[in-house]
């Protein structure tokens, strides 16, 4: 017998070949589907490893799927289901639209894949033989090293059946300067912990938000767009979803920390049940005393919307846009009092988009100074449980005068005009752009 691995390959091998093959004389998806080669397809040979490789981080016993990939009978069982969010790219859960930007972390699956699910459930979804399993290569994508866990000082339930998004303040021990140069999360509970957002607290903002935390009872205080009151932001250091193992910063950059500064760690809870066990969710980070570059977390969008409430999406209105652009350069610098020179270019690694319930779509893109566009992200149906942030393959550099646009499309089928602002009923628009000189 063949070893599967190469079958597989032949099987797929068709679509490897330029579509645009006009001598081909049948094209590459009309082989794929052919009865002939979908009928070798096995859950053992050929399914599991993708489901292995693609789904099981969160469809696992405990993760924050409802339910588990990594067991035979469900995946046999469900393979229509399978089949229809694969095809339909509902899963794996990836917001950003096709035709913008390679990113290094993209988890939506290849075309090939796509093909491979759908014939196989189209065959009857046959299981094949368990020896032909082959286990695929390890995620690259993972955080090297943990040098530091951070955990709130005491664990907390979080409120039955609604999204409790909750700010646990948490001590930073280092006498010296540090740089985060990777991060990941364990959630404690990972059924229900939706996403983690860690911010640095410099030491001149330690009062603004620990009076935030004394006025609130039990562990932590209770945050939405953020851990500030009118929808400051604060520099952010990580940020994780569920299904993602951590990622080292890009090499040679790093965030800095300084002695004396705290950390937030904002924690989403999506609870369905009426009782919830208590989560004490850890921040993992890789840490270095120096760094070749530092870079910056630049939060974009415009003060005028944040301080004068100008970013109005009225009653039973639907595709509002509210859009704001500046050259970046200057914004950048004006944003970090200066540490960014706004004379000089600078390098962009990864950005992302932040919207709450309301936004339907939003993009970001730089405007060169000849008016040449580059996209940075573009996310057409916006969806905000799963927000992250996009790594990009190749880095993007912007050129003082070169101008960064932000756009976001809004509809609101409530009876109240709704603003800028930090709680679940109040919008914003921001989009989020890790920088170095
Ligand atoms: C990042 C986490 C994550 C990954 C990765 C993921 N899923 Fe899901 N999946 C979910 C969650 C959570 C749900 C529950 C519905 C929801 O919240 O969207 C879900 C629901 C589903 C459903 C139910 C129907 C639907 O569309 O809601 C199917 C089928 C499914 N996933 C298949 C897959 C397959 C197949 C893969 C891999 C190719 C995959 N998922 C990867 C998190 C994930």
């Amino acid at each position: 017998m063949m070893p599967r691995i190469s079958r597989l390959a032949i099987l797929l091998l068709p679509l490897a070949c330029s579509p645009k093959d006009e001598s081909e004389s049948q094209t590459p998806s009309a082989n794929a589907q052919g009865p002939a080669l979908t009928e070798e397809l096995t859950y053992y040979a050929d399914i599991k490893p993708i489901l292995e490789q693609n789904c099981v981080n969160c469809h696992r016993v405990g993760g924050i799927a409802p339910f588990s990939l990594e067991d035979t009978n469900t995946a046999l069982r469900l393979h229509k289901a399978i089949a229809h969010a694969t095809q339909t790219r509902a899963m794996p859960p990836w917001l950003a639209g096709p035709g913008c930007q390679d990113y290094a972390n993209d988890r939506s699956l290849s075309e090939e894949a796509i093909q491979a699910l759908g014939a196989w459930s189209a065959a009857g979804a046959p299981a094949g033989d368990p020896v032909d399993y082959v286990a695929p290569p390890p995620q690259p994508e993972q955080l090297s090293r943990v040098d530091r866990e951070l955990m709130p000082l005491e664990s907390y339930v979080p409120k039955p059946r609604t999204n409790d998004y909750r700010c646990f303040i948490i001590d930073w021990p280092d006498t010296s300067t540090q740089y985060i140069t990777g991060a990941g999360v364990q959630p404690g509970q990972p059924e229900i912990v939706h996403h983690v957002i860690a911010y640095r607290v410099p030491p001149q903002l330690l009062g603004a938000v620990k009076a935030m935390d004394e006025a609130k009872a039990g562990p932590g205080y209770t945050c939405f767009g953020g851990p500030l009151e009118g929808g400051k932001n604060l520099p952010q250091i990580a940020h994780w979803a569920p299904g993602s193992m951590g990622r080292d910063l890009p090499a040679g950059t790093g965030l800095k920390v300084e002695p004396g500064s705290k950390i937030v760690m904002q924690v989403h809870y999506h609870t369905e049940h009426g009782t919830n066990p208590a989560d004490r969710s850890k921040l993992l980070l890789k840490l270095d005393a120096s760094v070749d570059k530092e870079a910056f977390v630049v939060p974009f969008t415009n003060s005028d919307w944040v301080n004068n409430h100008t970013m109005l999406i009225p009653a039973g209105q639907n595709n509002v846009i509210h859009a704001y652009g500046a050259p970046f350069t200057q914004y950048a610098a004006s944003f970090t009092g200066g540490q960014l020179s706004a004379s000089a270019p600078l390098k962009i690694y990864s950005s992302a988009l932040h919207m709450h319930l309301l936004g339907q779509s939003t993009r970001l893109h730089v405007e060169r100074k000849d008016g040449a566009r580059g996209c940075l992200l573009d996310i057409p149906r916006w969806d905000f449980h799963w927000q992250s942030s996009y790594v990009l393959k190749e880095t993007m550099t912007v050129n003082p005068g070169d101008r960064l646009n932000l756009e976001c499309r809004f509809n609101n089928p409530g009876p109240k005009d709704v603003n800028w602002g930090e709680g679940t009923e109040d919008e914003m628009c921001i989009g989020f752009v890790y920088v170095s000189p």
